[in-house]
């Protein structure tokens, strides 16, 4: 990790001329050249003056891991770094430190990328499981938990599977949500229920909802159940499919921290406002729409950050209202162009929507007023979803041969780009699952395998065995 070191001083502090190297990795790694004398160790000491004190670089609002010092390396792991943090960084060892008539050069170099590895799904819901009771979850919640969390990833919606897992863990660890809490139904009628989540985790409250809500729509037809006091509860399309794959039409909805800027505003005032319907039709098809009602979920942003890429212009602001690509200053920010961009009032109606059917109905904490997920302090989210559940037996009969005849024409549309077929929503998911049936399991990038290496570390649970 260390091999290539490239870094020169003169004898003086006041006439050196100095590269400090960064290599860009999962922790990004400020190197000094094991030749380079004692002084300018001895100087980035100075600066960094980690031993005594880690406030310079908590002013860069970096989380610094730890310090190496090994012979004359000195190597500071940190990571979540901004991508103006080098700048910064040298600038403050000028202005601070360094004595010099220029300022010291810098130099960031690429860390080889480690290679995917695949893991037997199987193999890492044993490993979400060790690490969910290691922290006190009860086992039958962490299974409910677990099933939702790798199913993110086995149906390629990769923003909210592992890559949400320590999320979910700090808020459990730092006691904001109460993993073993059991929701409670506080009023219902024969079609309808309001639950209250009792701080539990979000998807436990969930699943709940959506079999009360089958096992009344079994009866009456139709029926809604909401939920309040719940915490974020994953994809929506867990519950809608699993609704369907009971024969029923399912509607899922949740409001979410507000990082949507509704259209001609500055300030952030809605969630990613999620929502899915989903159906099954004929012969083992069906149709499964899921989306976030800003132009892309914020877990989608993580990613492009997590592998240090540039995000399209229109998906996110910066701090002073301009569109950004800059997927760092996306995820810091945290204020998103709803679904449809700035030129469209679409995504702002539907974000209302959502919150109608979630928050408002169920009595929960509501737009502006949900706290930011996962950022430090951790508050109490009380976070509201609604679930629909339709019997379409009980309207007219052959509704799954139509939607099946439906989804069959819109795939046989003759394609712009005769490689792109048409494809339904749902067909995406469906071709994730095959991939990963077909290559044994689920392909993890170098970033969730250095969190898993993390979580090995931190919480001593046993490190999952990959196939490649
Ligand atoms: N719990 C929360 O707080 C929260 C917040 C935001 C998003 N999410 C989840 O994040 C996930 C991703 O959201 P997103 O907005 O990035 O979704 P997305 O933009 O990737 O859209 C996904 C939907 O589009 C469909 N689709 C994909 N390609 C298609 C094509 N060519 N033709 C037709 N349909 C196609 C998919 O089948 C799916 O229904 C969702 O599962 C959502 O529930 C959760």
């Amino acid at each position: 990790m260390y091999s290539k070191r490239q870094s020169k001083m003169e004898n003086s502090d006041t006439e050196q001329d100095v590269v400090i190297k960064f290599m860009k990795g999962p922790l990004f790694t400020l190197i000094i050249d094991k030749a380079v004398e004692r002084q300018t160790v001895q100087l980035l000491k100075k600066v960094t003056k980690l031993e005594e004190d880690i406030k310079l670089l908590r002013e860069f609002n970096v989380d610094v891991i730890k310090l190496l010092c090994i012979e004359k390396e000195i190597a500071i792991n940190l990571r979540e770094i901004d991508l103006s943090f080098y700048d910064r960084f040298i600038k403050k060892c000028h202005d601070v430190h360094f004595k010099t008539k220029s300022k010291p050069s810098l130099d960031v170099i690429e860390e080889p990328k480690a290679k995917p590895k695949i893991v037997s799904v199987i193999e890492i819901k044993r490993f979400v499981m060790d690490c969910l009771l290691k922290i006190g979850v009860q086992n039958e919640k962490a299974k409910t938990f677990t099933n939702a969390l790798v199913t993110a990833d086995t149906r390629g919606i990769t923003s909210h599977g592992l890559n949400r897992l320590e999320h979910y863990i700090n808020h459990i660890k730092d006691n904001v949500c109460n993993p073993n809490a059991d929701p409670t139904i506080m009023f219902e009628s024969e079609s309808t229920a309001v639950v209250c989540g009792n701080n539990g985790l979000g998807v436990v409250v969930s699943m709940f909802c959506v079999n009360l809500a089958i096992k009344k729509a079994e009866k009456t037809g139709i029926a809604m159940v909401v939920a309040n006091g719940s915490n974020h509860f994953g994809i929506n399309s867990y519950y809608t499919a699993y609704a369907a794959d009971h024969g029923f039409i399912g509607l899922a909805f949740t409001n979410t921290s507000p990082i949507m800027v509704p259209t001609g505003a500055k300030q952030a005032c809605f969630g990613t406002n999620p929502l899915s319907i989903a159906a099954s039709a004929v012969n083992s098809d069906g149709v499964v729409i899921d989306f976030a009602t800003t132009t892309v979920a914020l877990g989608k942003i993580e990613v492009f950050k997590r592998k240090n890429q540039k995000i399209p212009i229109g998906w996110a602001f910066d701090e002073d209202g301009n569109l950004t690509d800059d997927a760092a200053v996306g995820v810091k920010v945290k204020r998103l162009t709803p679904v449809g961009g700035t030129e469209s009032h679409k995504g702002t109606c539907l974000a209302i929507m959502v919150e109608i059917l979630s928050g408002l109905l169920a009595n929960s904490a509501y737009g502006p007023h949900i706290p930011v997920w996962g950022v430090k302090p951790f508050k109490l989210a009380n976070i509201g979803h609604g679930f629909i559940v339709i019997d379409p037996r009980k309207f007219t009969p052959g509704f799954d041969k139509r939607l099946g005849d439906l989804l069959g024409y819109v795939r046989k549309l003759e394609p712009i780009d005769p490689k792109k077929p048409v494809e339904v929503p749902g067909d995406f998911e469906r071709r994730a699952m095959k991939k990963i049936d077909d290559q044994g399991g689920i392909e993890y990038p170098e970033s969730i395998l250095n969190m898993i290496e993390k979580l090995v570390k931190d919480l001593g649970v046993k490190a999952p065995k990959f196939k490649s």
